[in-house]
């Protein structure tokens, strides 16, 4: 039979070219474009490697109610993987994981198949519970580290493959393990397909075989998947839609910590995180994240009660965000200096460049300041990067501190502000609240309104300042530089009516 006529199939968003073209006309990328070679047809339309599709079966369709029995939850114990996962693994699910070369996805993996805790399975033949399949690492590599990570006893099933076919011989079995993972994706292949292993029909049929098996045993399966240079996982995101759980592993270069974000979850809430630290015996689960992040300021805050003011300096204002479900304090730092050169610079660390933009921009124009004039570098400590609006307030508290001089009291700060300057109330005020009083800050700076009465119920003893505009902010923070700030503001107005 003839050979299947080459395709070249983008690398991003999948789309199938007849021929190689510098430029994807599906979504404009550059040079993302690959030879595949599809699936081999057999006589009688049947696809190589594929099911058979002659003479299906009617399906049995049923009501959205009946009686389901939901299989129990796999704890790993580890409870910040459990946590993300929405309370445990889900048996048939399938997971994956994402991060950069080594931001430690391995070592977490391993970490969670040594500790998973058996449950009532049948033992069948095979004692261990969970079983670990490198494509990248040597079996030697691997014990190496499981002797650091200090898990080399426990019962695991090791071995170095990347055949799909030989994995799937060996796991579609009655005794299948309860966790099978696979280090990672982009190493599988299968000897069906022509294409190489890590491109997008490998990697995207391999996951596809491997799902299908683990939906029929009731495993755990999960995958490890590589994040390129671009921040993608194997090119395309067509992994992404296979799965039920998509985690990434992240964290800054030269920190400790990592985070675990849930990205996707069919099980549980998604924008879920966990916190780990890297240390030499692999990864430690951080229970209490904001004392983790605000490890700094808690030593200046214990300097202030020995002498009131000492240890504060300008520039910093710890936010009270939500990770998900869980409140966490982070500290929001900013260094204003005068310009140099033409163009001031602006670094940011942690968070969006183009909302720091607008926030000095409603700091220069509402409340006068002439804070967009100067070189701004902001950085949020500890590596975490926050997307929630909710750190305007926050951010303009630590550059109108930066810019006058003037240390933010002992308080938490939230809220998002407005192109108008007025301040949004934003949600989970108790939350906040609440984490905060556990860190021992008994002051919050929140947005008036509907915020404010909740939060006030919520926390009795709580020093709640309601800001309702920005310019409130200024002159809390510094009322010298507020006065101008109203006035420019009355004359701006004038001018305008
Ligand atoms: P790894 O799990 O191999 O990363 P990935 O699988 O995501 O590529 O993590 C490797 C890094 O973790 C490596 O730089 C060394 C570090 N590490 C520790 O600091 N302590 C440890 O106990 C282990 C096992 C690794
Ligand atoms: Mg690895």
């Amino acid at each position: 039979m003839a050979r299947q006529q080459a395709r070249f199939v983008c690398q991003q968003c999948g789309a199938v070219h007849a021929k190689w073209t510098g430029r994807c006309d599906g979504c404009g990328a550059w040079n993302s474009l690959i030879e595949e070679f599809p699936r081999e047809e057999l006589p009688g339309g049947r696809l190589k490697g594929g099911p058979d599709r002659r003479g299906g079966r009617a399906l049995g369709f049923v009501g959205l109610t009946g009686p389901s029995i939901l299989p129990p939850r796999r704890k790993t114990g580890i409870v910040e993987l459990d946590r993300v996962c929405g309370g445990g693994l889900v048996p048939g699910s399938a997971i994956l994981v994402g991060g950069d070369p080594g931001i430690g996805k391995s070592t977490l993996l391993l970490q969670a198949a040594a500790a998973i805790a058996p449950g009532n399975e049948p033992s069948l033949g095979q004692t261990a519970i969970a079983a670990y399949i490198t494509g990248e690492e040597a079996i030697d590599q691997v014990r190496l580290r499981a002797e650091r990570l200090g898990v080399a006893a426990s019962p695991l099933l090791l071995a170095a493959a990347s055949n799909v076919r030989d994995i799937i011989a060996s796991l579609d079995r009655e005794d299948a393990p309860a966790l099978v993972v696979v280090d990672s994706i982009q190493t599988m292949y299968l000897d069906t397909l022509d294409s190489a292993p890590g491109t997008v029909s490998q990697v995207r049929t391999a996951a596809q075989e491997l799902i299908r098996v683990a939906k029929r045993r009731g495993f755990v399966l999960v995958l490890v998947g590589h994040v390129t240079k671009e921040g993608v996982i194997a090119g395309p995101r067509v992994l992404e839609h296979m799965v039920d759980t998509v985690l990434y592993f992240e964290g800054e270069r030269g920190h400790q910590f990592r985070i675990l974000r849930a990205v996707k979850n069919r099980f549980g809430a998604t924008d879920e995180i966990g916190v780990f630290e890297m240390s030499d015996r692999g990864l430690v689960e951080v229970p209490n994240p904001s004392s983790l992040f605000l490890a700094g300021r808690q030593a200046a805050i214990g300097a202030d009660e020995a002498a009131p003011g000492a240890g504060r300096v300008s520039g910093s204002a710890v936010f009270a965000g939500i990770e998900g479900t869980r409140p966490v304090l982070v500290e929001v730092q900013a260094l204003v200096a005068p310009a140099v050169l033409g163009t001031p610079r602006r670094a940011v660390v942690g968070w969006d460049g183009t909302r720091l933009a607008m926030i000095t921009a409603v700091l220069d124009t509402r409340c006068g300041l002439s804070v967009g004039a100067n070189d701004i570098y902001l950085n949020v400590a500890g590596g975490l990067r926050i997307v929630e609006p909710a750190a305007d307030l926050a951010v303009a508290a630590a550059l109108v501190s930066a810019l006058t001089d003037t240390p933010v009291p002992d308080a938490v700060v939230f809220g998002e502000i407005a192109l108008s300057g007025d301040v949004r109330p934003v949600g989970h005020t108790e939350a906040r609240l609440k984490e905060a009083a556990k860190l021992g800050f008994a002051e919050a700076w929140i947005p008036s309104g509907r915020g404010k009465r909740r939060g006030t119920a919520a926390a009795a003893g709580f020093e709640i300042a309601a800001i309702g505009h920005l310019s409130e902010l200024v002159e809390r923070l510094a009322p010298r530089h507020a006065l101008r700030g109203q006035s420019l503001g009355q004359r701006r107005i004038g001018a305008a009516s």
